[in-house]
């Protein structure tokens, strides 16, 4: 039986002495064995012909090549690589033009940084984001785009992982020239370059290496700048090795050396995690039972009621993304405030560099401030972001509901609420839905959905696009307490308060959660958010915690006060133990008659991280989560998990999952706390050999 022959995804065509090579796999266009193969084949077919002048590199559907195929990663390497395919564009004898439209990524730019000249449309963006998935570039683009562009503006890009627009890399010499479209203009580029010689290649050219091969030690700053941002990852530090090398070695050397470099990172198992969270990532915006065809409605305008910090931050969100916004609140002051802090905001955007003063102006003018509920007649949805408290939201969603139009979606920004409750004080329980938005809401990437019961399909489809439209991650959430995110947390709080009466300190806790990657321990956290904040949601829920409550009636209410469960000295954000609390803690737990003890830090861990586990069992199943890696991604982008570990799900995973079940068990048999006691889920699971995400994370 002879299997049907499957059409190369690499063809080419003619015009006149040109040859147009098109790489056509969608929907990224990425280099798998059988691109790598095609172009091998196709540009040695080109290069023995003699009729041809010059070849165009292009590709089909909405992108330029966006890197190497990442599901390829991990197994063996089918040849040609990568690297042989960019040495055999090296070596022809006639010119190679890249013509790039959408995103030029990764292994992509690395092409084209191989061919002899560049150029694209206007609206081309161009990166190498390896980083983000734990690894560095591997095919040459740590030794090309430092002699492109300059050792510091290569490294920025390297180890960020963040995009440059065509202007751009116009201006860096990255391209040659920008063009209306890829079609004629591309073709007659290679025309009019076709018979200049010699044929210029970048490895050819060290002039803009030479400021960093005079002062070495501007690697170094650089290292140190991004050493905050880097904490734990690994491929930053290689990537700064490889362009040193690229300074020190010979070109083919330094080829070489990150080709070392980049075996050594896709095998770490830092890579792996981020490599899960790429395709979690993507899974999340997959919601199980709303087809992909399922009807989007745009957002033209947007209504925000309530300016305090969240309400102000969430109108920003809509005003960035080009969406007019008008923000309400009930009293003349308040909005005032409101307003004058989202200026602030924007202003101190603007000095920073991160956006331009006009561009600041522009978003600025998209808000415009209101103190009447029926402003909000016009828009496509609604977001409450008012006091959390049911009695005040029913209220509002009842008279937004006889204000706004009927197709317009019912939002709010609960963090605890019941929303089906919210949605029954209105005459469309279909068209309201939850948004959790976490602080700063302008900043912070997550935003729950909240699926209530009767939402409708295209309700929910809308939120999603309008998430993405607004630069967020959505991950879609069911009914319940606290959703997924806070739920989970709340399982953390209360071994932090028990942790801490039965011995361990706040800088002990603290120390446990950044060693593991956390950007910051749940103390701090505490004193950054205000310990009066916690007081209050508990004084609602009629709830006592012996340590935090003291520090409230103490008077230390958090870095705002000076003081909290550290100290603070004034204009200084760094948390500093104290005696005091120390004190404070001892006597709580004296009154409770604890015995304190030390504990070590991965009891402190295991402690603060299980119960989190087992609490997303719980949620998993209850179907709050529709996958366990929605849940990963919840953590990633709302908590500052360590992208480098995989989520709580995927740590749980590699952990061992029965590992997990026996600690919970020893929890709850020694702490007598039954909320510690092993979900169903998670007992069935371990006792299977199995793990959230599968047989084998
Ligand atoms: N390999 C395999 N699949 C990829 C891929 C890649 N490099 N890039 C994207 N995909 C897949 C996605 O998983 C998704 O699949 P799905 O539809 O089944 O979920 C599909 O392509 C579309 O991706 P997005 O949903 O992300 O589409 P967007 O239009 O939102 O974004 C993009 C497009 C900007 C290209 C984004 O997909 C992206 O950032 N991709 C990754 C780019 C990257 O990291 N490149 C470097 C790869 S490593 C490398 O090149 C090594 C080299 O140095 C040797």
């Amino acid at each position: 039986m002879t299997s049907p022959v499957t059409p190369s995804p690499v063809t080419s065509r003619r015009s006149g002495d040109i040859a147009v090579v098109i790489i056509d796999n969608p929907p990224v266009n990425a280099l798998g064995h059988k691109v790598r193969a095609g172009l091998a084949t196709e540009l040695a077919a080109l290069e023995a012909d003699a009729t041809v002048a010059a070849v165009v590199l292009a590709c089909a559907g909405r992108t330029f090549v966006a890197g190497a195929d990442i599901t390829e990663f991990g197994k063996p390497l089918e040849p040609p690589g990568l690297h042989e395919v960019i040495a055999q564009i090296g070596r022809m004898t006639k010119p190679v033009v890249a013509a790039i439209h959408g995103t030029a990524l990764g292994g992509g730019l690395e092409l084209a940084l191989g061919c002899h000249y560049r150029v694209a449309v206007a609206t081309a963006q161009f990166g190498l984001p390896e980083v983000k998935l734990g690894i560095l570039p591997g095919a040459g683009g740590t030794q090309r785009l430092p002699r492109v562009l300059g050792v510091i503006p290569a490294l920025e890009i390297m180890t960020t992982g963040d995009f440059i627009g065509a202007d751009k890399a116009l201006a860096g010499g990255l391209i040659q020239r920008i063009l209306p479209d890829l079609d004629q203009a591309a073709v007659d580029f290679a025309r009019e370059i076709a018979a200049a010689r010699p044929l210029p290649l970048i490895e050819a050219s060290d002039g803009k290496l030479a400021e960093a091969r005079a002062n070495p030690g501007l690697i170094d700053e650089f290292a140190r700048s991004i050493a905050r941002r880097s904490r734990g990852f690994r491929a930053p530090g290689a990537i700064i090795d490889c362009v040193k090398a690229a300074l020190a070695k010979p070109f083919a050397d330094g080829l070489a050396y990150e080709r070392e470099r980049f075996m050594e990172l896709v095998q770490s198992p830092e890579s792996a995690a981020q490599r899960y969270a790429f395709f979690a990532e993507r899974e999340a915006g997959k919601v199980p039972g709303l087809p992909s065809d399922t009807p989007v409605r745009p957002i033209r305008r947007a209504a925000v009621i309530g300016a305090g910090t969240m309400g102000g931050g969430i109108a920003m969100n809509f005003a960035n993304a080009g969406i007019p916004v008008t923000l309400i609140e009930t009293g003349a002051e308040a909005l005032e405030r409101g307003l004058k802090t989202i200026r602030a905001n924007y202003e101190a955007t603007a000095k920073r560099g991160g956006i331009t003063p006009a561009d600041a102006e522009a978003r600025f003018a998209r808000i415009t401030g209101s103190l009447k509920l029926e402003d909000a007649a016009e828009a496509d949805i609604v977001t409450e972001a008012v006091f959390e408290e049911m009695g005040l939201k029913k209220d509002l969603f009842g008279k937004l509901d006889r204000i706004v139009r009927a197709d317009a979606i019912l939002a709010t920004n609960t963090s605890t609420l019941d929303v089906n409750e919210i949605a029954a004080a209105t005459s469309r329980p279909e068209r309201v839905l939850g948004t959790h938005y976490f602080s700063p809401a302008n900043v912070m990437k997550l935003l729950e959905i909240v699926r209530g019961t009767a939402t409708a399909p295209d309700v929910l489809a809308t939120a999603m696009a309008m998430a993405r439209k607004l630069k967020k991650v959505p991950v879609v959430v069911g009914v319940c307490y606290g959703f997924v995110g806070n739920r989970m947390l709340h399982r953390r709080a209360s071994q932090v308060e028990s942790l801490l009466l039965e011995g361990a300190s706040p800088a002990e806790l603290d120390q446990a959660l950044l060693d593991f990657g956390f950007p910051m321990g749940p103390c701090a956290m505490a004193d950054l958010a205000g310990i009066d904040v916690g007081w209050r949601i508990r004084q609602g829920l009629g709830i006592r915690d012996e340590v935090s409550d003291r520090l409230y009636e103490a008077g230390r209410l958090g870095q705002k006060t000076g003081a909290g469960f550290f100290r603070y000295e004034p204009g200084n954000r760094a948390p500093i133990p104290d005696p005091a609390v120390d004190a404070i803690i001892a006597a709580a737990a004296a009154a409770k008659g604890i015995d304190r003890r030390s504990i070590p830090q991965d009891e402190i861990l295991a402690r603060l991280l299980y119960p989190m586990v087992n609490e997303a069992a719980h949620i998993l199943e209850e179907g709050i989560a529709s996958r366990a890696s929605d849940i990963d991604i919840v953590w990633f982008y709302g908590y500052g998990w360590p992208v480098y570990r995989g989520g709580p799900m995927y740590w749980a995973d590699h952990i061992g999952l029965e590992t997990i079940r026996a600690g919970l068990q020893k929890m709850t048999d020694r702490l007598s706390d039954a909320r510690l006691k092993p979900a169903p889920l998670l007992a069935r699971l371990a006792a299977e050999g199995r793990g959230f995400l599968g047989p084998k994370a």
